[in-house]
């Protein structure tokens, strides 16, 4: 019987792996650089846990099961829940602000295609504690520094950012339902993916008042928004000024300003159409995607100030982003930003004359034991073949032993010294 990968899993096979370590390695250092620090969770919950308030589309897309002892869980399909559990659990005694960060691996029951899987690593980077919008803006500001430090540059990748408060007004003014206004945004939210006109069609079955709908468009096909006064963008959409909009327009208006500040609001500009796939947020949201628009997001995160009131906890505003790897990976390659990730040997030690093999296992484990990267071949065969594998396997210097005797060979330079293999065991560490 022949077994085959389930669909939408990748098997990560040396080559794969270095990429997906490279990924990750950026991304934690650059966490780190900004001050956040590591946690992880559970690969399972309970399955309440991400029904409560992430809504219909991740639900649909869980992986849930029952336990032997009837409970149901399922396997996280991100990791944000977790967090604000996390945070719940101990919320007297972490000082606040709290900034976080995970590389959760995440199952997502998604229909696969190009940049989507159905497990994924995702980087999460998430600050708790803080309403200043200047929160927003820093969380944001290190999603563009993780894609600067892969070599991604503002002409390879865009931020598209939007408060939901100010969507939200306008359709709360239509007099759309409290219940209805989450569907609404569900669409909204799948516009760039579909046809024009099944956007309508599905606009118009939520969205029937002839008014509403035409408004909401109005306000959709508004641009830079943070630069105009709340009073003229509602008069523009046909509904009245709400201090909440008010405060919408001034807190993006301070976003755009900090991003400035922190010198990436080139990266970024302002899409009354990014609404969010997920229930939770309650502000700023925002989703980078590539400059051609070929792929998926690579990214998206925003306010939610109210999760962890949700999940039992205290009223704490938090924000924060996830940052997938398979829609990176494609990014990257396509761009052709992935460097050589080759992981060459520091030594490779060759069996020079028949006999030796004990000195050569004897030196393998001395300059191992020094922090040396060190092989040696498996094959008894001649120097030559020996010295061919040296070079497929990238060793910087082949170590040639004849009895007591090394000659230590620089594979680049092709220099070649000859030595007791007493001062080779005797070099210092690495
Ligand atoms: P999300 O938009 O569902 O947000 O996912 C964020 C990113 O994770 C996406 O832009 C994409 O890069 C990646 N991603 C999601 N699903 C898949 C998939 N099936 N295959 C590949 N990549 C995927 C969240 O998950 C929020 N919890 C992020 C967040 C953290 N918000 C605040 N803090």
């Amino acid at each position: 019987m022949k077994f085959q990968s389930v669909k939408g899993t990748r098997d990560f096979y040396p080559d794969d792996m270095r990429l997906r370590n490279w990924i990750v390695d950026a991304w934690r250092k650059v966490s780190l650089r900004n001050g956040f620090e590591e946690f992880d969770a559970p690969i399972f919950e309970y399955l309440d846990l991400f029904t409560i308030k992430s809504g219909e589309e991740i639900a649909e897309q869980l992986f849930s099961f029952t336990d032997r002892g009837g409970r149901d869980l399922a396997i996280r399909p991100e990791i944000t829940p977790s967090l604000a559990r996390m945070v719940n659990a101990r919320i007297n005694s972490l000082p606040r602000p709290i900034k976080w960060f995970s590389i959760p691996r995440c199952c997502r029951a998604e229909k696969p295609q190009k940049g989507r899987a159905r497990e994924f690593f995702q980087w999460n980077i998430d600050l708790i504690g803080s309403d200043d919008v200047l929160a927003d803006a820093e969380c944001l500001f290190v999603a563009i520094d993780g894609l600067r430090e892969l070599g991604l540059t503002k002409d390879d990748v865009v931020v598209r950012f939007s408060s939901r408060v100010l969507l939200t007004e306008v359709l709360r003014n239509f007099g759309v339902s409290e219940e209805d206004i989450p569907r609404v945004m569900g669409v909204i939210d799948k516009r760039s993916r579909l046809p024009e006109d099944t956007f309508e069609k599905l606009l118009t079955d939520t969205l029937p008042d002839d008014d509403a709908r035409m408004g909401t468009l109005r306000f959709l096909n508004m641009q830079r928004i943070q630069a105009e006064p709340a009073e003229s963008i509602a008069a523009k959409v046909g509904v009245k000024v709400t201090q909440p909009m008010v405060e919408a327009v001034g807190r993006l208006r301070t976003f755009h300003k900090e991003l400035q500040a922190f010198g990436v609001d080139d990266w970024c500009c302002y899409d009354t159409g990014i609404v969010r796939n997920l229930a939770y947020y309650t502000g700023i949201v925002y989703e980078i995607f590539d400059r051609d628009e070929s792929l998926r997001a690579i990214a998206g995160g925003g306010r939610y100030d109210n999760l962890l009131e949700v999940l039992g906890g205290p009223k704490i505003g938090a924000t924060g982003f996830g940052m997938g790897d398979p829609v990176l990976g494609i990014l990257l390659s396509e761009k052709g930003k992935i460097p050589d990730l080759a992981q060459p040997l520091d030594f490779f030690v060759i069996d020079g004359t028949d006999g030796t093999f004990e000195n050569v296992i004897r030196t393998v484990g001395a300059l191992r034991a020094k922090g040396y990267s060190t092989d040696f071949s498996y094959k008894r065969q001649s120097v030559g073949k020996q010295l061919k594998e040296a070079n497929r396997r990238g060793a910087r210097k082949a170590a040639i032993i004849r009895g007591n005797m090394v000659a230590v060979k620089d594979l680049m330079t092709g220099e070649q010294e000859e030595r007791p293999v007493e001062d080779l065991l005797n070099v210092p560490g690495k």
